[in-house]
């Protein structure tokens, strides 16, 4: 019995022991190192974080505020995705310059083009600092008091961190729902030029049918490179500013991964919520996800049928359509997996079994479980319309403009209006119109809708269509000649601004009110749910919600079963572009250099059993922001940059299972055989350190 008890523990695969789920703190990673090095990591927690000397986190940035990024030369260059630079690319791209189409190589450091606005922060320090912002505060005094306290000691301990060095950003952020307070500290830097990307057929090749999806073939990476002043400072972008020369970048590892490999994803993850209760879950499932997805179909739908007439409405939503597909298929990805997982069902036995173990043990968390599902479907309603009328609201190009355009200072008006006509096409808008109102009437209802858009509805015999037509001739903000002379009075009288202002208004004094205040109601019922399931679960390791701040994923790689029948190889190569390439389809349409490197196997160093690996899946717990992380073997190497995640596994946001979700990760060696092979761009190459040269 013992002999066959070890042969049956032996076979049971190494990952399979340990939790995949979880983005912990970089500074507390020591709690985790045994488990990491059980895994296949070499190194120690001093080298992934450390405030003294340099560590892997000096190689790692927050780029353009919602992505990662990182070091890879000691000349400041940086490697993020495709998609985490899209709108530097589509900004610098017009008809005659078609970055998007035809990919930008900088081929020498003069052609490096700057990006307004864009910004990279790295992490200098972290720290809990939860007993000095609470300090002076006292068990019993109230919430109003936790809050002024914590907001002046908070003001206190940034102000005093700012100080600590040029263009120091410091931040304050709850963890556990404010169980905890930790204090960020980052440098930024302003000057990021643009030096390489590839076109849009290898960087978001698959486009968005691929999105979401494995077997995946996106060459999604970009390169840029971070300029600093002559002392090697951070320094608004200027001709005198000279590459950054950073604390420490990656060195790059092309020996690539197979099943079973240690991977650690290094990044900064946006958004999770692991620990809401099941009605919450059950509403993301249920509601919120299937209505902004059946919303988010009408304008995508638009935007495509105009998209295919010609390339110059192309460019102009090429962008845009990304942006509105990409949440549009996670959310419909999150909401099956959580019907799949049950997970609505299994959080409420969670809940039962601690408010069992709560009561039972005189616990004062008893009873919050109710407390919270009553405090939610009382707001449940107000959220619904909350995040559903916003969707409206940005469904309809012209509504945010005009509110934008009269609200900014007249002396830039020409500047907005500039931007925003550069990328409109007005029949998209016009359809978009028609569309999202008349299904607003149906999902929100009057009693959720602004009284001048059910006014204007009424007039127009609730048909949205014969509303558009009229909106759209007569608003001045249809039309740039008619807006260049339109007087303030004209603009305020405007149908477009008049309906823009409702909908602000309704939701400002209709809608948020009722929603903040359950939100904070719940946030703080929260802390006292969060403090107590970790005392119930207590051998259970929890790590905070992703809220934009520096962690640590580990895993390794792994294929997966997506359905019955089915399994999923854990890595994909140059093969599978070829077996996709199709001309006839504009994102599967390869480059023809491709083609021809295919055709003479000339792959260079970059070859591995006779092809180019292109993408690969493990198990690191990512999300949104997570995108472009570097990601490192067991000795810290760079073996590839995070894009996405399977679609099967999109509800790790809020419940994470193991045998789904997956991250998916370009292989770096394809990254250097494209800028290598594709773009001729060898001079980059060179400045990175390889294999250790
Ligand atoms: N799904 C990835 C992410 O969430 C990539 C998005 C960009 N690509 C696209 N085809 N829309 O950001
Ligand atoms: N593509 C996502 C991003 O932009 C990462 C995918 C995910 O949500 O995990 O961050």
């Amino acid at each position: 019995m013992r002999k066959i008890l070890a042969i049956c523990f032996l076979l049971i695969p190494a990952a399979s022991l340990h939790a995949d789920e979880g983005m912990w703190l970089p500074s507390k990673i020591s709690g985790r190192i045994d488990e990491m090095r059980s895994m296949g990591f070499m190194l120690s927690a001093e080298d992934i974080y450390s405030e003294d000397g340099s560590s892997l986190k000096d190689a790692v940035v927050l780029f353009a505020g919602g992505c990662t990024g990182e070091l890879i030369s000691d000349e400041g260059l940086l490697i993020t995705n495709h998609h985490c630079g899209y709108d530097q690319i589509q900004a610098h791209s017009s008809v005659e310059h078609d970055y998007l189409t035809d990919g930008f190589w900088a081929m020498t450091r003069e052609e490096e083009l700057p990006n307004d606005g864009l910004e990279v922060k790295f992490l200098v320090r972290m720290e809990d600092v939860t007993s000095s912002v609470l300090k002076g505060y006292k068990e019993g005094m109230g919430e109003g008091k936790r809050i002024g306290i914590a907001e002046r000691n908070s003001a206190k301990i940034i102000r005093k961190a700012e100080k600590e060095g040029a263009a120091y950003e410091a931040q304050i952020v709850p963890m556990y729902y404010g169980n905890e307070y930790w204090l960020f500290v980052y440098q930024v830097f302003s000057d990021v030029r643009l030096v390489g990307a590839p076109p849009s057929s290898i960087g978001k090749f698959g486009g968005d049918t691929d999105n979401w999806m494995w077997p995946r073939h996106t060459g999604d990476f970009s390169l840029f490179r971070i300029y600093a002043d002559k002392d090697n400072n951070p320094a608004p972008y200027s001709e005198d500013n000279v590459p950054y020369r950073p604390k420490r970048f990656l060195n790059i590892s092309t020996a690539g991964v197979k099943e079973g490999d240690f991977t650690m994803v290094y990044g900064f993850p946006g958004s999770t919520k692991e620990y809401i209760i099941s009605d919450e879950v059950e509403y993301i499932a249920e509601k919120s996800d299937p209505y902004r997805v059946a919303l988010r179909t009408l304008v995508l739908d638009n935007q495509k049928s105009e998209m295919d007439k010609s390339a110059g409405i192309r460019i102009k939503y090429a962008s845009k359509n990304a942006n509105v597909a990409n949440a549009w298929k996670k959310w419909q990805g999150e909401s099956k997996g959580i019907r799949k997982m049950g997970a609505a069902a299994s959080k409420r036995k969670y809940e039962a079994a601690f408010e069992q173990w709560a009561s039972s043990n005189g616990k004062e968390y008893a009873g919050i479980t109710e407390k919270l599902k009553k405090t939610f479907s009382g707001m449940e309603d107000y959220r619904f319309a909350a995040e559903y009328l916003n969707e409206v609201f940005n469904a309809v190009e012209l509504l945010g403009f005009s509110y934008r355009y009269v609200n900014s200072d007249p002396e830039t008006r020409s500047t907005v209006m500039d931007a925003f006509f550069k990328d409109f096409h007005m029949p998209v808008d016009r359809n978009n119109f028609s569309d999202v109102i008349a299904d607003c009437e149906k999902a929100a209802g009057e009693e959720f809708m602004p009284e001048y858009l059910n006014g204007l509805l009424s007039v127009y015999g609730h048909d949205a269509d014969s509303l558009a037509s009229f909106f759209y001739a007569s608003s001045v903000f249809a039309d740039s000649v008619k807006l260049k002379n339109a007087s303030l009075q004209d603009m305020e009288n405007d149908i477009c601004y008049r309906l823009s202002e409702s909908f602000k208004d309704f939701l400002r004094d209709e809608i948020m009110p009722a929603y903040l205040e359950g939100r904070k109601e719940m946030d703080l019922q929260y802390r006292t749910y969060m403090k107590g399931i970790m005392e119930f679960d207590s051998l259970r390791a929890f790590y905070p919600d992703a809220n934009l701040t520096l962690r640590v994923a580990y895993g390794s790689v792994q294929g997966y079963s997506p359905a019955d029948g089915i399994w999923y190889e854990p890595v994909s190569s140059i093969e599978g572009i070829i077996e996709k390439d199709d001309p006839s389809i504009y994102d599967y349409d390869i480059p023809q250099v491709l083609r021809e490197i295919y055709a003479g196997k000339n792959y260079g160093r970059w070859e591995s059993g006779g092809t180019v690996p292109v993408c690969f899946i493990a198990t690191n717990h990512t999300t949104g922001g997570n995108s472009g992380s570097p990601v490192l073997d067991g000795n810290g190497n760079l073996v590839g940059v995070n894009f996405d995640r399977v679609w099967e596994g999109t509800m790790s946001d809020v419940v994470f299972d193991g045998s789904l979700c997956r991250n998916i990760v370009l292989d770096i060696r394809y990254a250097l055989f494209v800028i290598d092979k594709v773009a001729g761009a060898s001079h980059l190459i060179d400045e990175m350190c390889i294999d250790g040269d």
